[in-house]
């Protein structure tokens, strides 16, 4: 075990400044999930979750969906920098299921540029689903370059790196129970996810 030193609290950091907090949050996402409820009655909702960012989302999300759903994950990474995306996009983890003939609800942490979305759309639409659409808790909408159609969508943010709330920053953040803007970001990024 490491030495007891003072303890630093991720959450108070002078780095971040709070943007929505949780209250604001968990509000925000019941009504999307209630919207959803009402939209997919009598279906069973196939809810693909992309690693790792939307993970805090889509635990608090299902909660508030009274309907029987499923569950699936994929990982992708797009090469390019922490802060910014190149465009290019690699499966990293696919789906453990088949798409083809499920109403999949594809469950993002944020909308940047549009182009992981876009990407994924594309290769969701060639398995095969009944329906596609997408919910995202988080919309940068200055910075997009492809436009990716939004069926649900928490709230249209600056364009300002924020983390929390499953986003990060380096791997770093995704704890935070609200969501902050990063200030002083490092000039030197880390590497890529
Ligand atoms: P897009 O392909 O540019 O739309 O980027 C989407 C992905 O970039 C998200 O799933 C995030 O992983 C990452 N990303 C974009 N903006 C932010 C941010 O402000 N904070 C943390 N991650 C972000």
């Amino acid at each position: 075990m490491a030495p007891q030193t003072e303890r630093v609290s991720e959450f108070y950091s002078p780095d971040l400044e709070v943007l929505i907090d949780e209250a604001t949050l968990k509000r925000r996402i019941a009504e999307l999930g209630a919207e959803i409820t009402r939209d997919y009655a009598g279906t069973t909702p196939h809810l693909v979750c992309v690693l790792k960012g939307a993970v805090v989302f889509l635990a608090e999300l299902i909660r508030h969906i009274d309907l029987p759903v499923t569950l699936d994950f994929i990982a992708v990474s797009s090469y390019g920098n922490a802060t910014r995306t190149s465009g290019e996009v690699r499966i990293v983890k696919d789906l453990d299921e088949s798409l083809a003939g499920r109403d999949v609800l594809l469950v993002e942490d944020i909308l940047d540029t549009g182009l992981t979305l876009n990407y994924l759309m594309n290769n969701f639409l060639s398995r095969g689903v009944k329906s596609l659409r997408i919910v995202t808790l988080l919309n940068k909408p200055s910075r997009r370059l492809v436009e990716v159609p939004i069926a649900y969508k928490g709230f249209d943010i600056p364009d300002a790196f924020v983390v929390g709330f499953g986003l990060d920053y380096a791997q770093r953040y995704r704890n935070l129970p609200f969501i902050a803007v990063l200030k002083n970001i490092s000039v030197v990024d880390p590497p890529a996810r």
